[in-house]
């Protein structure tokens, strides 16, 4: 075969946290191959063609700028571009309905038909349609319907290839995933198709590590993998409450339950609960599933995962209150960090959030101070900005605070200057450790009350 025969023109629609690293990693693997990423916020394309890319993410850039404009190519012509492509990933939003049947629990799909709508209508030929985002089980049944009534007699392969990423962590995920999952419709054609997204990965990932399966077990695998990482997550969060009713020490207790190796030590992180633009999503879309197919029972046993994790924002809110006297009104709380998780400047469905609204609805003025995620906290609470301090400064945030609050586990506030920062308070002080990520003797000796998920108070009143 040419060279020119085995260019694959791939596209993917959806220029967001997952099509964008995603891309960018698949150009920077396969230089063979020409990617573009469309998206209709011209914004963000835009962003995308600079230095000053619209998402952190460590060593984006760097894979960005390796290929930018060699084989990776941004851009906001969508027809033109469906009209070229052979393979076409989709990872455009996936967001929770808000609106009518299955508001607040099913996936809101609008995005996606009307994405299959411009696929059929600027197509001049069969291509490949990859579901990248993440969907309900069947959905692809949906998509074959649509895009197989076009008058041009077209074939379109519909596959699910969820994607795995973390944020934060994205660049080494895509590089060294733990595997690949590609799920086709078992038809020579769905088969062939497959195989082709196949040879893809397999210009870096080792063969064994690409899975392949029917759609329906792709589709549902996403998210069940979602679900099952945040219940492990309100799993430790609930016995979280338990440890700090009876002196038992959460991190000792995920440390001991963690060494056995059907267990295993990962995700077992008391928090003040999970965020993030997908376990929350997910699960309650796997809810909804099971609900409309009867299946009540399964659909209570994962609901539960979301409402331990209501309850671990609003316990720890709760808390605070108490412990400073039950009143915060008027009262100065520094909230470190406000990503859903460290090495990210997302904040989407962030803990930080509910706790910042319920300590802002009870009077308190707020300083909020984060590596990377203030711009986002702005948007998040423009309603309230008269009442917050925004700083990237921890030092000035603490500075005349009643407390801290630790809600993202940035590195950096591990090694700050707690005697120096003690020292700018308002007395009696108080830090609350949303990620256990301190030392909370050390803390308590320089005469801080503290007060950690998981663990005994420390107080000095
Ligand atoms: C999204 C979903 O949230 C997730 O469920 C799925 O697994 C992958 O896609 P993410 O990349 O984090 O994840 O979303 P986001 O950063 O919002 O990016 C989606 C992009 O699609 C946005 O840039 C948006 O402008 C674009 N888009 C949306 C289109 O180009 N066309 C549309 O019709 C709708
Ligand atoms: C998650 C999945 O990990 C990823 O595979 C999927 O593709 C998208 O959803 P992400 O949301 O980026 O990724 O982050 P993740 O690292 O899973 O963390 C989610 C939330 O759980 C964060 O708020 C994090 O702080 C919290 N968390 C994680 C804990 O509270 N404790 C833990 O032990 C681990």
């Amino acid at each position: 075969m040419s060279e020119k025969e085995l260019r694959k023109r791939i596209l993917c629609i959806g220029a967001g946290y997952v099509g964008g690293p995603t891309m960018a990693m698949i150009a920077a693997k396969c230089p063979q191959h020409e990617v573009t990423i469309v998206d209709i916020n011209a914004e963000r394309i835009a962003a995308w063609q600079t230095d000053e890319l619209p998402i952190f993410e460590p060593g984006l850039l760097e894979v960005v700028k390796q290929v930018r404009d060699k084989n990776l190519f941004f851009s906001t012509d969508i027809d033109e571009n469906i009209k070229k492509a052979d393979i076409i990933f989709v990872s455009v939003n996936t967001p929770t309905k808000t609106y009518g049947e299955g508001a607040g629990k099913a996936a809101d799909l609008q995005f996606w038909e009307k994405t299959a709508r411009n696929i059929i209508n600027a197509a001049e030929s069969d291509k490949i349609i990859i579901e990248k985002s993440t969907l309900p089980v069947r959905t692809a049944d949906a998509m074959e319907r649509i895009l197989s009534v076009n008058t041009k007699g077209l074939h379109f392969d519909i596959l699910s290839n969820p994607e795995f990423l973390a944020e934060g962590s994205a660049i080494k995920d895509l590089e060294d995933p733990d595997r690949v999952l590609i799920g086709s419709r078992e038809t020579e054609s769905g088969l062939k198709a497959r195989n082709e997204i196949v040879d893809i990965y397999a210009n870096w990932i080792p063969r064994d590590k690409i899975l392949t399966s029917n759609l329906w077990s792709a589709e549902l695998s996403k998210l069940v993998a979602n679900a099952f990482l945040a219940q492990r997550i309100s799993s430790i969060n609930s016995i979280s409450a338990l440890c700090e009713k009876t002196e038992a020490n959460v991190k000792e207790v995920a440390n001991a339950i963690g060494t056995d190796s059907r267990i295993s030590s990962k995700f077992l992180n008391a928090s003040v609960g999970f965020g993030g633009s997908c376990f929350k999503k997910d699960i309650l879309n796997l809810v909804y599933i099971c609900e409309s197919y009867g299946l009540h029972e399964v659909a209570e046993y994962w609901e539960q995962v979301v409402s331990i994790n209501d309850y671990q924002e609003k316990r720890f809110v709760k808390n605070m209150i108490s412990l400073m006297f039950n009143t915060v009104s008027g009262k100065n709380i520094a909230l470190f960090g406000f990503a859903f998780k460290a090495n990210t400047g997302d904040t989407r469905e962030s803990p930080a959030i509910y706790v910042a609204r319920h300590l802002l609805n009870e009077h308190a003025n707020l300083s909020i101070t984060d590596p990377k995620a203030l711009e986002n906290a702005k948007a998040d609470l423009k309603e309230h900005s008269s009442s917050i301090c925004f700083t990237e400064d921890p030092y000035e945030a603490a500075k005349n605070a009643h407390a801290i609050a630790i809600l993202t586990e940035w590195d950096t506030y591990k090694d700050l200057d707690y005697e120096k920062i003690f020292d700018s308070m308002e007395k009696p002080a108080f830090i609350f450790d949303g990620r256990d990520i301190l030392d909370h003797e050390k803390l308590f000796k320089i005469g801080f009350n503290v007060s950690a998920i998981g663990k005994p108070q420390m107080k000095h009143f």
